[in-house]
């Protein structure tokens, strides 16, 4: 049988919700090694639900995760902290410890699993500044970082253990369009240099059409996938209406106002 060598990430026949109310139901996807893969959909359609389940935070109602080829639902609990110690995250606003320096922020994945000493993790925190464009910023504090700033070491800190994977929910949200599209150049570099797989939650489509490798598209509605592809191909070339006007920035005015055909 097909091993999917090229599959980093599998979901099965994932249903996923709250307290038995179910969010998404029966998903089926893959995502690549090495490639951009953007989750989009309407506000509350389940973006960062589905996110949260695949970085292992939340058990799904039904279906399986495979990370790597390892299962994040099935594991035990030594095992599934061993498989979410493979990638890195930021979180939907960016969730850096305000009591922290930037530096300390950057070093903390570094002391809790590593074995390094504190010289070693501070020429590590010092590398990875400097990946994002943050040398010498390693002394201030959250609160003295712009917007794209603290962005940028949310990223420093989810690359501090050199991940394959990276996961990431709205990046860009709240960013101006030339910070945002730093932030996009570096996700690029990050894939293009490192051979990173980046699963990005977003609605930027600008961010989008320049990153996206591949998209699926959520529906609240229905709680399924109506579109898996490249995007420019489905804005293009989708079957799906909703899907063809959500891709389109006049469309989605049209989709908000319109409606139905
Ligand atoms: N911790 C939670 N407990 C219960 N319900 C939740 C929880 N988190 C989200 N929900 C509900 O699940 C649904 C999906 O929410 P989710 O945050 O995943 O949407 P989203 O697509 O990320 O939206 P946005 O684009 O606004 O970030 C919503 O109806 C939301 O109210
Ligand atoms: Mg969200």
């Amino acid at each position: 049988m097909d091993k999917k060598r090229g599959a980093e990430i599998e979901v099965k026949n994932l249903t996923v919700g709250y307290s038995g109310k179910i969010v998404l139901e029966n998903l089926n996807f893959q995502v690549a090694t090495g490639e951009i893969f953007c989750i989009l959909g309407g506000s509350g359609c389940g973006k960062s639900t589905l996110l949260k389940h695949i970085i292992g935070l939340y058990e799904p109602i039904a279906g399986d995760i495979l990370i790597q080829g390892d299962s994040i639902v099935q594991a035990d609990e030594q095992h599934r902290r061993e498989i979410m110690r493979r990638f890195g995250v930021t979180y939907q606003g960016g969730a850096l410890f305000s009591s922290m320096s930037v530096a300390e922020n950057v070093a903390l994945p570094l002391e809790e699993y590593t074995r390094l000493t504190p010289k070693e993790i501070a020429a590590t925190v010092e590398e990875k500044l400097r990946l994002v464009d943050l040398a010498g910023f390693g002394d201030y504090m959250p609160a003295e970082l712009s917007g794209g700033m603290a962005k940028r070491a949310g990223l420093a800190r989810a690359l501090a253990l050199n991940p394959k994977l990276l996961f990431f929910d709205e990046p860009s949200a709240g960013l101006d369009p030339i910070t945002s599209a730093e932030l996009d150049r570096l996700l690029m570099r990050l894939r293009d240099r490192f051979g990173a797989t980046i699963v990005v939650v977003t609605h930027e489509l600008d961010s989008v059409f320049t990153i996206a490798d591949r998209i699926i598209m959520l529906d609240k509605q229905t709680k399924s996938i109506v579109a898996n592809g490249p995007p420019a191909l489905l804005r293009d070339t989708s079957p799906n209406e909703k899907v063809r006007a959500f891709l389109t920035r006049d469309g989605l005015k049209a989709a908000g106002t319109g409606g139905r055909a």
